[in-house]
């Protein structure tokens, strides 16, 4: 023991460790202190919490804009590579994100959706209006099929909400017949007379979206008498979707406004059910927006503009708190799981785009709001079973975008990248006294963590400045371990409002960062506006 820490003292001196700050003497984890005016970052890697579910870095495709079409559909004559008809660029993209699960149609699309419209050979298809998103003509050649090519591609679960605002239980019924059914029923003939033998697996079926807003502008109670009944009657067939692979249905819940009649009818509803219905998931919807219209710009913007969209998105902390102790009494079992299955930056849409299109840039800050918003969802994995960010491809806050050809990843692209080793691991208690910085009159804490030990054993840990103009000296001291090094990425740019573009589209990409463990503990400097996250490795005795 003794003669690691001299190694790891000797690492120290040797300079070794690049953006190491500090100067904690060498010698037992418990003697070290925090360099003067480090902040202490204690992970408690003994304890161990929920498993942060790695359906909380789920994707969200709807029929939106170049959501879908030129986004992930380019047709197989297209003389963009793709695999019939779907682009190689943006699946290789993704399939590095490990993305859990992609909800489709929608949205609002998904209750105006007919999935009768989007299957058999593409040139018969009926094209209809998106009524939703610029009353473009929507051609459905991407449909049932197309999208289960998708998810097979980038290896991802399929997240399917149907039509409850304008669909039936006997449309969707017919829907989850089609997809599941092996060739004993005639809808599971007729999918496989489309090309497709096997059951598809529908993983996460959500009834209805948005249902009170464009999904209906229903009353909870009415929503919940329909929500009774698909949960009934909407059947999957799959035989090979038993038990933990069993489809978990969600419940349409909050609205982010902090009007939780949605949730509180929901959950007592369940709470008084009857055998024939059930559900194994509620959501809730929240974007950092900042009034509506949104009118946040995504590229120029100051200080402020971004202060006050960092507030915004902390409130997320308190929704979710205040959902899940809704839930907590009816369901203190933890049965229903909360998917936050549309978050995301929602900015003001780019000069000379169609508005109903919500095209808008990604800069630096979407990142850091993006990072502080995974961190929401895993500090309640308790509850939090799920997230979608709004969107994958082209709308909001997305992780690629694209232009005819060519293809640039997101500053948020990066974040989920980066956070990859986070997906199903133990959530860690991380204690730490940031300090705050002002923007004004706006205060914010300076820093926000968290850790987590991944099914190797590995303990991780995400950091993000969020101040814009200001370092932040870190003394991280992990309960009764000493750590040798920190290795991983960090993302920042030298402004907040950087963005990757077509003509620069690595800008804003993460650099390695190494930090070596001084005394047991890491030292290290984070760069203003960054995200940082380090695989830590501890010293063995
Ligand atoms: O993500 C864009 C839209 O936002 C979705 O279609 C809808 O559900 C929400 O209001």
């Amino acid at each position: 023991m003794l003669s690691k820490l001299r190694k790891s003292c000797s690492a120290m001196l040797s300079g070794l460790a690049l953006l190491v700050a500090g100067t904690a003497g060498c010698g037992s984890p418990a003697a070290a202190q925090p360099a003067s005016g480090a902040i202490a970052v204690n992970v408690h890697g003994r304890d161990s919490g929920a498993i942060i579910d790695r359906n909380i870095f789920g994707q969200f495709a709807e029929h939106l804009g170049t959501g879908i079409y030129g986004g992930v559909w380019v047709g197989e004559d297209s003389p963009i590579p793709n695999v019939r008809g779907i682009r190689t660029d943006v699946v290789q993209a993704l399939r590095a994100l490990h993305v859990p699960n992609v909800r489709w149609p929608g949205g609002c699309f998904a209750d105006e959706y007919h999935w009768r419209n989007g299957i058999g050979p593409r040139p018969q298809r009926s094209s209809t209006i998106n009524t939703n998103w610029g009353g473009v003509n929507e051609s459905n050649h991407f449909g049932t099929h197309e999208f289960f090519d998708f998810v097979d591609q980038i290896g991802s679960d399929a997240y399917v909400s149907i039509n409850v605002g304008s669909g039936s239980v006997h449309e969707a019924s017919d829907w989850l017949e089609y997809m599941t059914a092996d060739g004993s029923s005639a809808l599971g003939r007729e999918r496989i007379a489309n090309g497709r033998r096997e059951p598809f697996r529908v993983n996460l079926l959500g009834i209805g979206n948005e249902a009170w807003g464009c999904g209906g502008s229903m009353r909870p109670e009415y929503y919940v008498d329909q929500l009774k009944m698909y949960a009934r009657f909407v059947h999957n067939y799959n035989r090979a979707q038993q038990g933990d692979a069993a489809m978990r249905r969600i419940a349409v819940g909050a609205d982010g406004s902090g009007d939780n009649a949605y949730t509180e009818a929901v959950m007592s509803a369940w709470k008084n059910k009857v055998w024939s219905w059930d559900i194994e998931g509620l959501s809730l919807h929240y974007y950092t927006i900042g009034g509506w219209p949104a009118r946040y710009d995504s590229v120029n913007f100051g200080p402020r503009e971004y202060a006050e969209l960092v507030v915004q998105t902390r409130r997320l902390e308190g929704l979710v708190a205040a959902n899940a102790a809704i839930m907590d009494r009816y369901d203190p079992a933890r049965h229903v799981g909360l998917f936050v299955d549309e978050w995301g930056v929602w900015l003001a849409p780019l000069p000379r785009t169609n508005p109903g299109f919500l095209q808008q840039q990604n800069s630096l800050r979407d990142a850091i709001i993006a990072a502080l918003d995974i961190n929401i969802f895993a500090r309640h994995a308790d509850r939090v079973r799920g997230a979608n960010i709004a969107q994958m491809a082209n709308v909001l806050q997305s992780m690629v975008m694209t232009d005819g050809p060519r293809m640039l990843l997101t500053p948020t692209y990066h974040i989920f990248r980066m956070y990859v080793p986070f997906q199903g691991a133990h959530l860690v208690p991380v204690t730490l006294d940031a300090g705050t910085f002002h923007v004004g009159d706006i205060e914010l804490p300076r820093v926000d963590a968290l850790a987590a030990r991944d099914s190797n054993g590995v303990l991780w840990l995400a950091l993000t400045n969020l101040d814009p103009d200001r370092a932040a000296q870190l003394n991280v001291a992990i309960d009764g371990v000493s750590v040798r090094s920190g290795t991983g990425e960090t993302l920042t740019a030298p402004r907040i409002n950087a963005i990757n573009s077509f003509e620069a589209a690595d800008a804003v990409r993460p650099q390695p960062m190494t930090a070596q463990g001084q005394g047991g503990r890491l030292n290290l400097s984070l760069p203003s506006k960054s995200v940082t996250v380090l695989r830590l490795t501890e010293a063995r005795n």
